[in-house]
């Protein structure tokens, strides 16, 4: 595994190959990211994972600070895997330069982690866009537990033409129904089995609204949601998970989306 700092090292590296297969991440790697490196390993191109906990992308000094961070550990975990290239990029390497193409921002950016967390997809694509110009690969592995951001990437690189095709992976869970995720390192065992009970109940729910056919009263779910230990709901919605539409009437196509927070830690699912 090679490890790079700078772009121009990388780049100089990268394009003696016939393309690469791109997992862009934040670090603290768990299972999640573990399943998608081994499927970029089965493409034919040669896997390159980054690392950078992109600063632009929090609206909130301090979720910036907490975020998880461990890079001696990811970095065993990925020399493991027999990864092709690790790229730990600084600040300076990434937004030192303008970009040739302009972030495209879709509308849908305004909904669910938009309306809470301002001006966070709009970090998230400026930097996977500068991702992209320096990497140009050839295929970008993200998984479905972030399916607002999964989705308006995909937006991006249709309306900008860009060449890379995004390969969808489906969410990998802990043993307790809670989507891997590097913010799960922040809850302690109890927080953890509130997290679990929530997904377990959510997921009930979900199967009664296909099975019966109703609309949930929203108020009351979010309340049981409190009972249940979450300190604060941010929203709980379901769309059809192609269209991004809300739905009237529920069909087998719909996904509940929700976001919540226990404590200090904000948690995101879609089931
Ligand atoms: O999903 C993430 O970890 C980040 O949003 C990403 C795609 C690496 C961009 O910083």
């Amino acid at each position: 595994m090679k490890i790079f700092k700078d772009k121009h090292s990388l780049r100089k590296e990268i394009l003696k190959t016939k393309g690469i297969s791109f997992i862009p991440t934040m670090g603290g790697l768990h299972k999640g990211h573990i399943s998608l490196i081994k499927k970029s390993k089965k493409f034919k191109f040669k896997t390159l994972v980054s690392i950078f906990v992109n600063p632009k992308q929090f609206n909130k000094r301090s979720d910036f600070r907490s975020y998880p961070r461990n890079t001696k550990i990811d970095i065993k975990k990925l020399k493991k895997l027999k990864i092709n290239y690790l790229y730990i990029p600084t600040f300076k390497d990434i937004y030192g330069f303008k970009p040739k193409k302009k972030v495209f921002l879709d509308k849908f950016s305004k909904k669910l982690c938009g309306k809470f967390r301002k001006g966070h997809f709009e970090g998230v694509l400026n930097v996977v866009n500068r991702f992209i110009e320096i990497i140009k690969p050839k295929y970008i592995f993200l998984g479905k537990k972030d399916y607002q951001q999964l989705y308006l990437i995909k937006k991006h690189i249709e309306k900008r033409k860009i060449k890379s095709k995004i390969i969808e992976c489906k969410t990998i869970r802990e043993n307790n129904g809670i989507a891997c995720s590097s913010r799960n390192s922040n809850l302690d065992k109890n927080q953890k089995k509130i997290a679990s009970n929530i997904f377990y109940y959510l997921s009930d729910l979900k199967k009664k609204m296909k099975k019966k056919y109703i609309l949930f009263n929203i108020n009351k779910i979010k309340k049981d949601l409190v009972n249940l230990g979450a300190s604060k709901i941010d929203y709980l919605e379901n769309y059809n998970v192609d269209s991004f539409k809300k739905i009237k009437k529920p069909n087998s196509k719909f996904n509940l989306f929700f976001a919540y927070h226990i404590k200090n830690t904000r948690l995101i699912d879609n089931i």
